[in-house]
């Protein structure tokens, strides 16, 4: 099976885009696959802002991404694009370091007036990595996402449902990516 980097790129302390990611995990993991989780609000705000390339957790976070078959990359819409943090880790990785890697963009966001900002905005980013096969991705409203007081997480069953569609499309692809293949 595939190893999978699953990337939350919110800021947030109480991130709703983390919360599904990882919920998400649980379904890859079923799957049989390893998944490795990366928080962007995690690596140190000085390698983020200050470029650091060198900074030990940019250089932990470029393995991750090289040793990876499959990325998730989720991100808050923020101001119709992807947020800051998640361009300032991406910023700092090698140019193609998605190259041959299959890869499933998420976003959450408040307005639907923004569920295009995968494909306009964070796609594009994503192809320039060297993406190998950029699967469908899929929008998540915020409101779709509920955090219960008991630290639980409930989805709407129609956003789970499309979730679950793209993360199963996601999987079938990894199945057939020519690294894997070639790997035996
Ligand atoms: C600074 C900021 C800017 C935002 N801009 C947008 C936006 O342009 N379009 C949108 O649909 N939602 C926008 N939102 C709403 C968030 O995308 C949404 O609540 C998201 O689920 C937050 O995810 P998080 O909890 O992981 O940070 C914005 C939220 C913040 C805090």
């Amino acid at each position: 099976m595939a190893t999978v980097l699953s990337v939350s790129g919110s800021p947030s302390a109480s991130s709703r885009t983390q919360r599904l990611l990882r919920h998400l995990d649980d379904r890859l993991l079923a799957q049989g696959h390893d998944v490795i989780a990366l928080d962007v609000r995690t690596v140190p705000a000085e390698a983020l802002l200050g470029a650091d390339f060198r900074h030990p957790a940019i250089v932990e976070a470029a393995e991750l991404f090289a040793r990876a078959d499959g990325v998730v990359v989720a991100t808050p819409v923020y101001k119709a694009s992807y947020s800051g943090v998640l361009k300032a880790l991406l910023d700092l990785l090698p140019q193609y370091a998605l190259a041959g890697k299959t890869v499933l963009p998420l976003a959450t966001g408040g307005s639907t007036a923004h569920v295009l900002a995968i494909d306009y905005a964070l796609r594009p980013v994503l192809s320039s990595m060297g993406a190998a096969h950029i699967v469908q991705g899929w929008f998540t409203l915020d409101q779709d996402i509920t955090v219960r007081d008991d630290g639980s997480l409930a989805v709407a069953s129609q956003a789970d449902e499309a979730l679950a569609r793209v993360v199963d499309q996601f999987s079938a692809a990894l199945g057939r990516s020519p690294l894997l293949a070639a790997a035996g």
